[in-house]
């Protein structure tokens, strides 16, 4: 990862440490996962859209933490055995199985309920902002977004979904949210909504189909997680008639339009079209780890 960018994971990961203070029972769960090493993409994306946008970075950090308390419970919900069942989440054991199925659901619906106290609490932006980006976030976790991708994506076994609807719940949404919110911190939602929405949306799609073949292709200590967890449900790999080929070319071409989707700028490359090779990069990294050789780029 970029020095710069590994400048914000360092802030994010030290907010996020104070943000959940050390506990016992939900409080010592959620911090078993949330302080373990995690990309910190969505955190990342929101302060680089900050930045791109013409602010400070540092005003949306309390955000973009909310943002990536929100990425962590949804995992711990995810790999709940009535979910996913995993074992394995960024290189530690999942928190049911160390704390029990009970503790870690109160971890995930700590994490959430203290997305939107951090977010209320943050000395960096003014109350209109705070209204502005927590109902953003609220409408990622709602019906239509990660509580509706997870529902469709656990149906998908039984046939039913389609791949984008799915994607855009359980992943786009939060990218938009997060890349959204970075705008309203500078002040620059008006202007910017429509190219970094369009510009989310399709990372996102991106992001997930790489996860998805991720699953496929690599073992547990690859992902630093559980794989082959997909296994009977549509994903990018299922859709693209179990060519991992084709998925890779389509998630190659949702990145091309995400940076074609960013507003040009005259004086130098977009961040959050760097941002977004960075991602090509990392993935690449992990599918030849894995033994692939993909032509991504
Ligand atoms: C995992 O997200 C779930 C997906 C939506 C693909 P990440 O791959 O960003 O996981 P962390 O945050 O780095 O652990
Ligand atoms: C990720 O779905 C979406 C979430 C909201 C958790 P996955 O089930 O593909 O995520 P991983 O592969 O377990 O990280
Ligand atoms: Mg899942
Ligand atoms: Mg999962
Ligand atoms: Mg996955």
């Amino acid at each position: 990862m970029p020095t710069e960018l590994l400048r914000f994971k360092e802030i994010v990961d030290r907010r996020l440490d104070e943000l959940v203070p050390p506990g016992r029972g939900p409080s010592e769960a959620a911090r078993h996962v949330l302080l373990a090493p995690g990309k910190r993409l969505r955190a990342i994306l929101t302060m680089v859209a900050t930045e791109e946008a013409g602010g400070d970075p540092d005003l949306s950090l309390d955000a973009a933490c909310a943002i990536e308390m929100v990425h962590t419970a949804s995992l711990i919900i995810d790999d709940l055995p009535a979910m996913d069942d995993a074992q394995m989440r960024r290189g530690r054991t999942t928190p049911h199985i160390l704390f029990g199925a009970d503790v870690a659901i109160l971890a995930g619906i700590g994490l959430l309920n203290g997305a939107f106290g951090a977010l209320a609490d943050c000395a960096t932006l003014t109350s209109e902002q705070k209204v502005a980006i927590s109902s953003r976030l609220a409408t990622a976790v709602g019906w239509q977004g990660l509580i509706g991708g997870q529902a469709l994506d656990l149906a998908s076994t039984h046939g039913q979904g389609a791949l984008e609807e799915i994607h855009d719940g359980k992943t786009g949404v939060l990218f938009e949210a997060a890349v959204i919110s970075g705008a309203i911190a500078a002040g620059r939602e008006k202007d910017l909504a429509t190219a970094y929405r369009l510009f989310a949306r399709s990372v996102g799609r991106a992001y997930q189909a790489f996860d998805d073949i991720l699953d496929r292709v690599a073992d547990e200590s690859i992902a630093g997680k559980s794989t082959g967890r997909d296994a009977g449900k549509l994903t990018a790999v299922t859709a693209e008639a179990e060519e991992i080929d084709q998925a890779l070319a389509g998630a190659a071409r949702h990145l091309q339009a995400a940076k074609e989707a960013l507003p040009t700028r005259p004086d130098a490359p977009s961040r959050l079209g760097s941002l977004a090779d960075t991602i090509l990069r990392l993935f690449e990294a992990k599918f030849r780890h894995a033994g692939m050789a993909p032509a991504m780029s």
